[in-house]
């Protein structure tokens, strides 16, 4: 017995709605339901996507069912589909992003002992540019994982990773793009304060941030090297490096993933 549709959408917030985008150009949208606890939400990406809302329990009925709800809503959400999901005779898997929450504790709040496959991604799904951690265990087959993995990569960069590493990742890339933009304000507020139109500022600003991490990655040197390549004896970059040491730029960007990975464990322990 085959499932009623490939994949259900349980909340299509920030998160569920991104990657929804993504994994609808990939799998055919007759094939994809969607539910929301505010209706006219799910209804907003059927019109755009052209598939199927219904509820949550329609959304369960999907071989993989997307739980994108926020993790403090995660067990009444799981309690509502349980009867749906203990009635089924075909196989299913649960796909999650709940920061913090573990498999087993999704299985032990759900009360059933079905495979999960655990994500964290980023906003940057939106633009095919997520960072995307995956795990799972063995009660998700080769296939399943594979299958998830190659729709996921419209979304962005899939890496699959042990469990135990999905909470340290996601201090620095599920919650790291709001550390970016406030970098992207900040370096753009400096540029203001010396003359440049915020539209530029902005720009030049983002663009900069993007094109550092691209010649990063392609390039494959050190961060520090690049670093030095920019500062010129007796320049002006190595001033702007001094001022950002002196106020303890990266005390505060290591202290900023650790208080986020503290959070999260907070958050899945709740
Ligand atoms: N945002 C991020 O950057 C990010 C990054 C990585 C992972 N995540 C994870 O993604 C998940 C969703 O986060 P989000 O930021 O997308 O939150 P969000 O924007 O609040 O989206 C959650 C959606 O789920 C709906 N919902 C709540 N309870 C529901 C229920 N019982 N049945 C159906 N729908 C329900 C919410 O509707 P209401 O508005 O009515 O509550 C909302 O539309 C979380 O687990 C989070 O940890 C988020």
């Amino acid at each position: 017995m085959e499932a009623k549709y490939e994949f259900g959408f349980i909340g299509t917030g920030h998160m569920g709605g991104a990657l929804l985008r993504g994994i609808a150009q990939t799998v055919p949208a007759d094939e994809i339901i969607l539910s929301d606890g505010i209706p006219s939400k799910a209804q907003f990406f059927a019109d755009e996507l052209d598939c199927e809302t219904g509820t949550n329990d329609d959304a369960a009925q999907a071989k993989y069912i997307v739980l994108g709800v926020k993790p403090q809503m995660l067990r009444d959400m799981l309690k509502g589909i349980y009867p749906t999901l203990s009635a089924r005779q075909d196989r299913y898997v649960l796909i999650s992003m709940a920061a913090g929450v573990s498999m087993d504790t999704i299985r032990s709040m759900l009360g059933l002992d079905c495979p999960v496959i655990r994500i964290m991604p980023n906003t940057a799904a939106e633009v095919g540019q997520a960072v995307i951690m995956l795990a799972h265990d063995s009660r998700v087959q080769t296939d399943e994982a594979e299958y998830v993995k190659k729709v996921l990569s419209r979304c962005g960069m899939v890496d699959e990773v042990p469990e135990h590493l999905i909470d340290a990742g996601s201090a620095v890339s599920g919650c790291g793009p709001a550390f970016v933009y406030m970098m992207i304000e900040a370096l753009s507020d400096g540029a203001v304060a010396c003359g440049l139109p915020r539209d530029k500022a902005m720009t030049y600003a983002a663009q900069t941030l993007k094109g550092a991490a691209i010649l990063y990655m392609e390039s494959g040197k050190h961060p520090g090297t690049l670093k030095d390549d920019v500062c010129s004896p007796a320049g002006s970059t190595i001033q702007g490096v001094r001022v950002l040491e002196e106020r303890g730029m990266r005390g505060a960007c290591i202290d900023a993933v650790i208080a986020a990975y503290e959070k999260t464990k907070e958050l899945g322990k709740g």
